[in-house]
């Protein structure tokens, strides 16, 4: 039997503070007119202290989890799509996982910059279709704040935090990820940098160079985005044997009004075919497609038997596209008081089910080293002669 997989719930984060772009022209000689103009941003969330990569995306996983009405301990798989993650290790997926006290899930992060949530949305419906999982919940969230140079008038403007998140779940039922197209370039690396790694050595040396926070050559990207929007949204759709005409809506990575506005061109397509919230959460990178997306089913743009196409593109450079047939209705979604109050419990309850692992495992470790003191009292130190490690290897003859 053929396996789809449909996305059954959604939900997106964005941290309460509001950087409006007044604001920035008191940090960084620019100007309201000016952001607007060449980009269509009016404002930005910032993260507080506090919140963090993986925070935000617990926020938008769980209220995801809840529209899927999916139990956090039933999650088989959550991918976290970032270029920001709380540490290079480990994964910020762990973290979520965690967070949301999805005790049974494997989890991994994976980082293809703004294209990453398409890539992670490929990557879980592939997994469903293939038959290894019958849930996945895949997570955009990035702090983009967090590498930002906020002297650097050219990117501190550009870009936001938040977290979106859907959930994937297997059905016999036609529809769902109909088709997807995904791409590299890294002869553009250079062109959008965030350095910091292991080949530039960490620590005072890389703060110095300035090289750890993020670096763009924007009008190169520019040029690059405004050629793989178009191309890969018409790939995606060749590739479900369907042309432009047949997308009800886009719903691509928010950068610049300017790209969407040439890709609309391009494509032969009205503007209003192509969902944007982009003046009010600016470019949050691998979040963008997903929080977009939660919005735009908000406002009734997307119904039962659509067909989406979701675009990104990126540093790397990467890109991609997925095509979906939306299958849910978005009205029969919205739960009664009761109901979220049952399901806020049950997250609750695979929180502590996690934290009680937490303990289990420090216990254990107590429980080792006692009875490791206890041999030692009652059978002394072990013999040198028999434990590997209590000499240095034999000199040769
Ligand atoms: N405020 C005021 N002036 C600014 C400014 C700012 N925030 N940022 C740049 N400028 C100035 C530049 O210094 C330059 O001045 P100069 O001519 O005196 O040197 C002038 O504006 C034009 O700069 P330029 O880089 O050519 O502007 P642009 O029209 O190409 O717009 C971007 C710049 C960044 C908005 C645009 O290139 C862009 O959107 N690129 C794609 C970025 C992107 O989407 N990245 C993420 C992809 S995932």
């Amino acid at each position: 039997m053929d396996r789809y997989a449909h996305i059954t719930g959604w939900g997106a984060y964005a941290p309460p503070r509001i950087v409006t772009n007044e604001d920035l022209a008191h940090v960084v000689p620019t100007s309201d007119a000016w952001i607007q103009d060449r980009t269509g941003i009016r404002e930005r969330r910032i993260a507080d202290e506090g919140e963090y990569t993986s925070t935000m995306g617990i926020k938008a996983g769980r209220r995801a989890l809840e529209v899927a009405n999916l139990d956090p301990g039933r999650v088989e798989l959550i991918i976290v799509a970032t270029s920001t993650p709380d540490y290079l290790m480990p994964a910020t997926a762990c973290l979520v996982q965690d967070g949301l006290g999805a005790t049974r899930a494997a989890a991994f992060d994976l980082n293809t910059a703004c294209s990453g949530f398409v890539y992670a949305l490929s990557v879980g419906a592939s997994m469903i279709r293939a038959g290894a999982y019958d849930n996945v919940l895949v997570i955009g969230t990035e702090s983009m704040s967090r590498v930002m140079n906020w002297t650097d008038r050219t990117t501190c403007v550009l870009f936001g935090d938040g977290a979106g998140a859907v959930v994937l779940e297997a059905s016999d039922r036609p529809g769902g990820l109909l088709s997807f197209s995904l791409g590299s370039d890294g002869s553009g690396a250079d062109l959008l940098t965030v350095r910091l790694g292991t080949r530039l050595p960490l620590g005072v040396g890389a703060l110095a160079t300035g090289e750890t926070y993020m670096k763009m050559n924007g009008p190169e990207v520019f040029r690059f985005a405004t050629r793989i929007m178009s191309q890969s949204t018409r790939e995606v759709m060749a590739r479900a044997g369907l042309g432009v005409a047949d997308i009800d809506l886009i719903v691509p990575h928010q950068a610049n009004t300017r790209i969407l506005q040439v890709a609309a061109k391009q494509l032969g397509l009205p503007l209003e075919r192509i969902f944007s919230n982009l003046d009010r959460y600016g470019n949050t990178s691998a979040a963008s497609v997903p929080i977009a997306l939660v919005e735009a089913i908000g406002a009734g743009r997307i119904q039962a038997g659509d067909r989406v196409v979701m675009v990104g593109f990126g540093g790397g450079l990467t890109w991609g596209a997925c095509l979906l047939e939306w299958s849910v209705d978005p009205e029969g979604r919205t739960w009664p008081a009761w109901r979220r109050g049952v399901y806020w419990t049950r997250t609750r309850l695979a929180r502590a089910r996690s934290l009680l692992h937490r303990a289990d495992r420090r216990l254990a470790a107590l429980e080792d080293r006692l009875r490791r003191r206890d041999n030692l009292r009652v059978n002394g130190p072990p013999d040198p002669d028999t434990n590997g490690h209590a000499r240095p290897p034999a000199p040769d003859a």
